[in-house]
């Protein structure tokens, strides 16, 4: 069932909101069934990207539909967009959420393109997330960057105050993607974040961060991690171990049942790591 960005993100005491990029069904129905299995809510991400692609709105479609279908709270969200009117296309065609991502402007353009964002997803009861500093990687293609910006906490609380914006996702040594080894994540800068800023603060670049650091952000005070390429590669490991059996009986559906399980692998080890609270 769907439900609401700001009440998935509400009930996130000592533990964090999974979002997962879903490309395509099998991810999709993988994610609700490992969240519903566990009885937590999530987040189905749809990429700014592959929502403009030419089947980019039947993604969206189906992505609400799977969560309509489902018994797990669910809300889908158009993850980083920068472009104001693809963002109130989604919103439109029944997205939950945006993540209105200006990190690559200006900072005073940044508020405003918040600004704005906000006011269009306030029509529709929709929450916006923002991104302050900057995210390095490629949000579809892994590839093993250094980090971006890092979020200044003075600057958060004043950009949240100017925007309204529902959720903040800080740069504090994550990127999209690989790792150069073990990420390097700013824990006093974190803290700080936390402390001054009340709104959601939400981590991306969960692929590749180990078990222990997940659990010690959201310790500190993350409320939603975004992963993908560690689906990706999951999915088309699967694919490739699959697929030399099934071509000569053209079995679509036992390639699609290796992809959804092998998905679920990954959203379950996460979800695990997200649900806190752990024993002190
Ligand atoms: P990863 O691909 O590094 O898991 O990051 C996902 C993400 O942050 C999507 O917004």
């Amino acid at each position: 069932m769907r439900v609401s960005f700001a009440g998935l993100l509400a009930t996130a005491d000592r533990s964090a909101v999974g979002a997962f990029t879903c490309y395509d069904l099998e991810v999709a129905a993988a994610v609700l069934q490992s969240a519903g299995d566990r009885g937590q809510g999530v987040i189905l991400l749809i990429g700014g990207r592959s929502f403009t692609d030419p089947h980019g709105r039947l993604l969206l479609a189906a992505l609400i539909a799977a969560a309509d279908a489902s018994d797990t709270r669910a809300c889908v969200q158009l993850d980083h967009c920068d472009d104001l009117e693809v963002i109130e296309a989604a919103l439109e065609r029944g997205a939950g959420a945006v993540m209105a991502d200006g990190s690559g402007r200006p900072y005073a353009e940044n508020i405003e393109f918040v600004r704005r964002a906000t006011e269009v997803a306030a029509r529709s009861g929709a929450g916006v997330e923002c991104e302050l500093g900057g995210i390095t990687g490629d949000e579809d293609v892994a590839e093993a960057v250094a980090a971006g910006a890092l979020t200044e906490p003075a600057q958060a609380v004043e950009f949240m105050l100017a925007t309204g914006a529902d959720c903040l996702a800080v740069s504090i040594g994550n990127v999209h993607g690989v790792y150069r080894g073990l990420p390097d994540l700013d824990w006093q800068r974190l803290a700080q974040i936390r402390s001054c800023v009340a709104a959601p603060l939400s981590l991306h670049g969960a692929s590749g961060i180990p078990a222990e650091m997940l659990e010690r952000a959201i310790d500190s005070g993350i409320a939603k991690v975004n992963v993908n390429t560690e689906l990706r590669q999951a999915y088309l490991e699967a694919t490739a171990e699959t697929i030399g059996g099934v071509l000569a009986s053209a079995h679509v559906a036992r390639l699609h049942a290796a992809q959804t399980a092998a998905v679920c692998r990954v959203v379950e080890q996460k979800l695990d790591v997200l649900a806190g609270p752990r024993p002190a």
